[in-house]
């Protein structure tokens, strides 16, 4: 059978009800004597609660009981520390939450948060980043289960023999996710049933935490997650809101809601950590890398130890016999990193690219000739084959439509007054992750289908895209299919994450329609009153081993005006190109690597968090100061891609395509700068007071 929906710019199914406000997210679920917490967060960087006076926050109208570590229910030790919220008195970090008012308002709730006092005893902290700190470590593991540590051959000999070299520093600030709607959760207890929504990436794990925590059974607890204002990461696993959301409605016997202010989000719900890369390349005069050093040196939390994988791009990218990759962490008293779209590879990969442009212009190459060049024929760390690599493809295809071939690559070869204008190039990358995954496909007497399964509709399009699975599985066309998504209640599914979310939950969904078409088509007679239904589950297949390599990779090609006079860099045009498998919705997918560039962009240019030192927290914790590009600072932004027939992925072929627009797009926004002005800026975001 041929494909006819699969691949087609299948319209958003939920689109009409969001644009029209109809759609309802975790927080505005109307009920009934609903009641309303805010959480107070930590004053102090470190030490510990000595006294929380309650008794003029209980004194204001509305306001119903203030939780504290003193009288919150004791939960079980959660496997993820920081969700042990208010279960001791100590503070790890400022911002971690001391205690929740609970009223019968939002406003009663924050009006009983500003009165509650909390005294603490205060211990000195230290929340600064050095790649000399001497409390770094090398961990066992990288986030996402990388070694930290990979060496092939003798980089230091080979980086000390080479012909050319680059050994050069960068810095990428902490950066924080900032989802348009906030994290937030409702929770009410019906009998013994407890039902929680949640804004979140992926709720099957909701639901086994708070079992977990709780004591409860998992078929006591429904949690749904029907619409969801993005998360890019920060909504993967749950974050404090659901804990307390559940541990006041347990405590008041009420349904209650958390949503968290967006300052509040910096602290409690992960952020991009800070990365200070050291970058080493050795070549010989033609070009071809002999040696490749990465070492990485970032900052975890005292309450959990993640570590940004920013160096295991430069295991996937380039030919090179000598190499050494190292993560390095540094526990500080600062809030918990976690994941932020593409962690690992958006700040590596802007560092690796950065540090190959340096190299071309050492060589006096062109940095898309230099990358061709060093394409490997395996993964270069681990030998296996690729499945597919279309990176050449990527960037010959993104040099001939950006116009590559007219650049005259002399720096400060462009001007307009007092403009400088360059062009940049860099590469991207992104792993190919599948999870297993459950779905179930009912044929109805009506000549309708439902396709169920637990996926989480982030804001991709999520739905449309099973849909266009089901439709073609089944034969049928797209108006014949519903689609039933968002909650526990359905076939268990994995989260929104990973860029792997339409690979993992496709797979069952795309089985359980294939077998049912076969059921249809051996069927005697009419279906059934009670309908025909399918389940597939694909634990076994999905998670099995690959003996390929797998990843997406892309070529960003960026366009840049930096003002002499103010310092402003205006990004003028983008164009990406990807080599991402089978692209399944031409409209949703092209969103999605829209989405991604301009994050880039922002991560380029604009977005940036301080650690204050001596305050113990980030500096930027809202809108109003961490800036992310508006509709003005986006410019033409293009994206494409090459068709890709990868028989190793999945029976979609698609390779996942939600995190690689943000990899490497402030790499080719900085050497952009760098061939405007001559001038190598090597620390993000580039802003006007960097610039001038
Ligand atoms: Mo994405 S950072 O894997 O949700």
């Amino acid at each position: 059978m041929t494909a006819r929906v699969v691949g087609a710019p299948a319209e958003r199914r939920e689109g009409r009800e969001k644009v029209t406000g109809t759609a309802r997210y975790a927080a505005e679920l109307p009920s009934l004597g609903r009641l309303f917490a805010r959480p107070v967060p930590a004053a102090v960087a470190r030490g510990r609660v000595t006294g929380v006076d309650v008794s003029d926050a209980l004194a204001l109208p509305g306001v119903v009981t203030v939780l504290t570590h003193e009288n919150a229910p004791r939960l079980a030790e959660p496997d993820d520390p920081t969700l042990a919220v208010l279960q001791g008195p100590e503070v790890p970090h400022r911002g971690w939450f001391v205690a929740l008012v609970v009223a019968d308002s939002l406003e009663a709730a924050r009006a009983g948060a500003a009165a509650v006092h909390v005294s603490y005893a205060a211990e000195p902290h230290d929340v600064t980043l050095s790649a000399t700190h001497p409390d770094a470590y090398v961990p066992e593991e990288a986030n996402g289960g990388y070694p930290a540590v990979r060496e092939h051959g003798d980089p230091e000999d080979a980086f000390a023999d080479a012909a050319v070299r680059v050994d050069v520093g960068y810095r990428v600030p902490p950066l924080h996710n900032h989802p348009m709607e906030p994290h937030a959760s409702t929770a009410h207890w019906d009998g013994e049933r407890l039902t929680v929504h949640t804004s979140s990436q992926g709720t099957t794990v909701v639901r086994a935490v708070l079992a977990g925590m709780f004591g409860l059974e998992e078929e006591q607890i429904s949690v749904v997650a029907e619409h969801v204002g993005g998360g890019f990461g920060s909504k993967g696993t749950p974050r404090p809101d659901v804990v307390l959301a559940v541990m006041a409605t347990r405590h008041t016997g009420r349904p209650v809601t958390v949503a968290l202010p967006r300052r509040f989000l910096p602290a409690v719900v992960g952020h991009r950590a800070p990365t200070l890369h050291r970058l080493r390349l050795g070549a010989d005069t033609d070009g071809r890398l002999t040696s490749l050093a990465h070492e990485v040196t970032t900052h975890t939390s005292r309450v959990k130890e993640f570590v940004e994988q920013a160096a295991t791009p430069a295991r996937v990218m380039y030919a090179v016999p000598h190499s050494r990759t190292v993560h390095r962490v540094v526990p500080l008293d600062v809030p918990t990193p976690s994941w932020m779209r593409a962690p690992g590879e958006a700040p590596g990969m802007y560092a690796l690219e950065s540090a190959v442009d340096e190299l071309a212009e050492e060589l006096g190459m062109d940095p898309v000739e230099l990358r061709i060049r060093n394409e490997p024929e395996t993964e270069p760390d681990t030998g296996r084959p690729f499945s597919s690599r279309g990176l050449v493809a990527c960037l010959r295809e993104g040099a001939r439509r950006f116009g590559w071939a007219e650049r005259d690559p002399r720096p400060r070869s462009r001007a307009e007054g007092p403009l400088l204008l360059g062009t940049g190039v860099a590469a991207a990358t992104y792993p190919v992750l599948v999870w297993p995954s459950t779905a179930a496909a009912h044929a109805l007497p009506d000549g309708t289908f439902l396709v169920e399964t637990n996926a989480t509709d982030i804001g991709t399009g999520a739905r449309t895209v099973l849909a266009q699975i089901a439709a073609d599985a089944l034969a049928v066309p797209l108006e014949r299919i519903r689609i039933r998504v968002g909650s526990t209640d359905l076939p268990s599914a994995p989260l929104a994450g990973g860029s792997s979310g339409t690979a993992s939950w496709g797979w069952p969904v795309h089985e359980a329609c294939t077998r049912l078409a076969d059921r249809l088509t051996d069927f005697p007679g009419p279906v059934p009153e009670q309908g025909l239904v399918v389940h597939a589950d694909t634990s076994g297949t999905a998670d099995a081993d690959s003996p390929y390599a797998r990843h997406a990779f892309g070529a960003h090609f960026a366009e840049v005006a930096v003002d002499t006079v103010t310092g402003e860099v205006r990004v003028r045009r983008m164009l990406g190109v990807y080599a991402a498998g089978r692209i399944l919705n031409s409209r949703t997918a092209r969103s999605q690597f829209v989405g991604g560039m301009t994050m880039g962009l922002g991560m380029a240019l604009t977005e940036g968090s301080t650690m204050d030192a001596a305050f113990g927290d980030f500096t930027e914790s809202d809108l109003a100061s961490y800036h992310v590009p508006a509709h003005a600072d986006v410019p033409d932004i293009e994206a494409h891609w090459v068709e890709e027939d990868d028989p190793h992925l999945n029976p979609l072929g698609g390779k996942g395509i939600g995190e690689i627009g943000i990899v490497g797009t402030a790499a080719a926004v900085g050497n952009a700068v760098h061939h405007a002005t001559g001038v190598r800026l090597r620390e993000l975001p580039l802003t006007p007071d960097r610039v001038l």
